[in-house]
């Protein structure tokens, strides 16, 4: 089987060809960083411009790249949710035109499937796993029963952890996107300078919670000694580690969850943009050291967003019978356990 996936939901265009096999034949990432950094974050109507401009050609260097013609394919994928709204009709009304010219079918993919699944296009992982999903609009913890099933155990009542790292680059100056940034502020700096809180640590559930850090960084801020350049990469090592932190408190609440409900639970994803922290990444691997969980973690360049997660969604989905149809709606917000409870004092985003 041979897919195509498009991802438009955010500030990249991209474009990939991956088959049953685990091959990633192609994967073409077109980001939008350049048309997004003079505004300091993603301008939803810029992207979506940005996305009408390039995702025909991403397409056909996708399919270029792999050495494969409409006729190979076997479906096309693209991301129809979650995302911003303007971005992912691009995409998707793109995958649903190729499906209607070439007679073959279209798969809606959510976005937060793609980055929860890619496991298994770059792993052997299989059912069931625990996930921590870490991107910039998301952070949660859920068990990943099969395709399509998913069970939520923890979310965040105001901040996702890339966003939590995005606007604290904006504070610290270092602008935008912020989590690579402040990845390479922090080299270097003392994570221990600065005692920033390890939000919702110690309490029962593994929900999160990151604006009581936020507003800790800002206060740390302003009331510097020296000046902001001097302290920057101490500030940005000690917020790294107090979000690393933050999440292995919660992700070891998960585990303990995890198993009481799936005994046989042994694998611990990481995935979405945030995974691709080194600090982070080290962070969880003692984790799973320590409660003997295998840690599973992409590729950097398949944590951020791409169209390979979106094809391999696509093709999982595909194979078990699951096509959409045309008339499919973009949908700006769309869950991946519809049925979890809202998390105590959660805000719109959870
Ligand atoms: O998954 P993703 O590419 O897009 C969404 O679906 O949101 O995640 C983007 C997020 C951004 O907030 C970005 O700052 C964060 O992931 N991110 C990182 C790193 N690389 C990307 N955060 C921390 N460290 C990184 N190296
Ligand atoms: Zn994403």
């Amino acid at each position: 089987m041979i897919v195509l996936g498009i991802e438009t939901s955010c500030d990249e265009t991209a474009a990939a060809v991956v088959d049953s096999d685990r091959r990633i034949l192609s994967n073409v990432v077109l980001s939008q960083i350049d048309d997004h950094r003079p505004f300091g974050g993603v301008v939803p109507e810029v992207a979506a411009r940005a996305h009408m401009e390039h995702t025909d050609h991403v397409i056909a260097e996708a399919l270029e790249k792999a050495g494969v013609a409409f006729a190979d394919l076997d479906c096309i994928a693209a991301t129809a949710g979650p995302g911003l709204i303007g971005g992912v009709l691009v995409g998707a009304m793109s995958a649903k035109a190729i499906a209607l010219a070439t007679g073959k079918p279209f798969v809606a993919v959510n976005h937060l499937e793609g980055h929860a699944l890619t496991v298994r296009l770059t792993d052997d992982v299989a059912f069931p796993y625990l996930l921590l999903l870490v991107s910039g609009g998301h952070c949660q913890l859920l068990i990943v029963e099969g395709v399509g099933r998913y069970k939520r155990l923890g979310t965040t009542i105001d901040d996702a952890a890339g966003e939590a790292f995005d606007k604290t680059a904006k504070m610290l100056g270092l602008g935008y996107p912020g989590g690579p940034l402040i990845e390479k502020a922090a080299e270097g700096g003392d994570p221990k300078k600065f005692n920033f809180p390890r939000p919702m640590k110690g309490r029962p559930g593994c929900d999160f919670s990151f604006s009581g850090l936020k507003t800790s960084v800002r206060r740390a801020t302003e009331t510097l000694e020296g000046t902001l350049e001097e302290t920057v990469s101490d500030l940005a090592a000690s917020f790294q580690t107090a979000v690393a932190e933050t999440l292995v408190a919660r992700t070891r609440n998960a585990v303990d969850m995890a198993r009481a409900s799936h005994p046989d639970i042994e694998t611990l994803v990481v995935a979405g943009g945030v995974a691709a922290n080194k600090a982070i990444g080290v962070a969880l691997s003692d984790l799973a050291a320590q409660t003997g969980m295998r840690l599973v973690k992409p590729a950097p360049a398949l944590c951020t967003d791409n169209g390979a997660m979106i094809a391999w969604a696509g093709l999982e989905r595909f194979r078990l019978g699951q096509t959409d149809p045309l008339d499919f709606k973009a949908r700006p917000r769309w869950p991946l356990d519809p049925d979890a409870p809202a998390a105590a004092f959660a805000g719109v985003k959870a």
